[in-house]
């Protein structure tokens, strides 16, 4: 089924939408991007993407070329004219077209380009089954806060994990684990704690992983915010991962080995209930 994209404010079916060959998307990965869940065909944690989204642009020194609300009505004419109940939608801005210079444009025009893509959130295989992990060098730029469209080496390194058998790989440098492919990382240990890596520019300020973190401090659960290296995890109770691709998602194996007994655990499976439930009721 064809879907309907927006593409600096137009609403056009996909197969007649364009972007210059001069991008600076397309030539420099010179881009933004933001993928925001759909639920019950309401957006979920919208405010918080908006903020990331604008860290992003500030960071590149990137001009917005729409308003926030210009940008939420963008996402929710797309919701409603692809009638959109479950999924995705991804919203990329990037320094426009402009004769291929290493020096940026000094009258950009940012181009914003934004689609939907419907999928099952909260009934899906991963959900119920857990996923496998293997862990792989980070091999991306020191940057990794800002959520700009250079994506080759997590794909590369998603593929690799693939290839190997694994669902996805967490991504270790230094010793320690910095992120999944696409997805924050967390261990539950044997007495409770939960950890993820602490925010830096090592690895990108989840927004999921930011709502997931209060949602746990709600349940007065215990939470250490601090690296881990790859032992640590494999010695773990529990594993899972968050983003707004896949909300709270069991890790149930790590480098072969199964953690706890190779079902979704108890705290990850109490954690992705809450998140479930609490952005249904905070969706816009
Ligand atoms: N990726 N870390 C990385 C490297 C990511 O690419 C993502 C999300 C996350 C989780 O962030 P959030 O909770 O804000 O989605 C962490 C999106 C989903 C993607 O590229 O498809």
């Amino acid at each position: 089924m064809s879907r309907i994209v927006c593409v600096n404010g137009e609403y056009l079916d996909e197969a007649e939408a364009r972007i210059s060959v001069f991008d600076r998307g397309f030539l420099f990965a010179d881009a933004v991007y933001e993928v925001t869940a759909v639920l019950d065909g309401r957006l979920v944690d919208f405010p918080a993407h908006l903020a990331r989204l604008h860290r992003s642009l500030d960071a590149l020194r990137l001009p917005a070329p729409a308003t926030d609300e210009e940008i939420t009505a963008i996402h929710r004419e797309l919701v409603a004219r692809n009638a959109l109940v479950e999924g995705l939608i991804y919203l990329q801005i990037s320094r426009g077209a402009a004769d291929r210079d290493f020096l940026f444009p000094s009258e950009p025009r940012p181009s914003l380009v934004a689609f939907t893509q419907a999928r099952p959130l909260v009934e899906t295989e991963a959900a119920r089954k857990g996923i496998g992990i293997v862990t792989l060098p980070d091999l991306r730029w020191a940057r990794r806060d800002i959520k700009t469209v250079q994506l080759l080496a997590p794909s590369l390194t998603r593929m690799q994990a693939r290839e190997s058998g694994a669902d996805d790989a967490w991504m270790v440098e230094h010793g320690f684990v910095t992120e999944g492919t696409s997805s924050n990382a967390w261990i539950v240990r044997a007495d409770g704690r939960i950890i993820t890596r602490d925010l830096s520019p090592s690895i990108l300020h989840g927004i999921t992983r930011s709502a997931v973190l209060a949602c746990a401090r709600e349940a007065g659960l215990t939470i250490e915010e601090r690296p881990f290296t790859p032992e640590e995890a494999r010695e773990a109770a529990e594993a899972f991962v968050t983003a707004a691709s896949a909300f709270v998602t069991p890790v149930v194996a790590i480098d072969g080995t199964v953690i706890g007994d190779g079902t979704p655990g108890p705290v990850t499976t109490r954690l992705r209930e809450i998140y479930v439930a609490e952005s249904r009721r905070r969706a816009i």
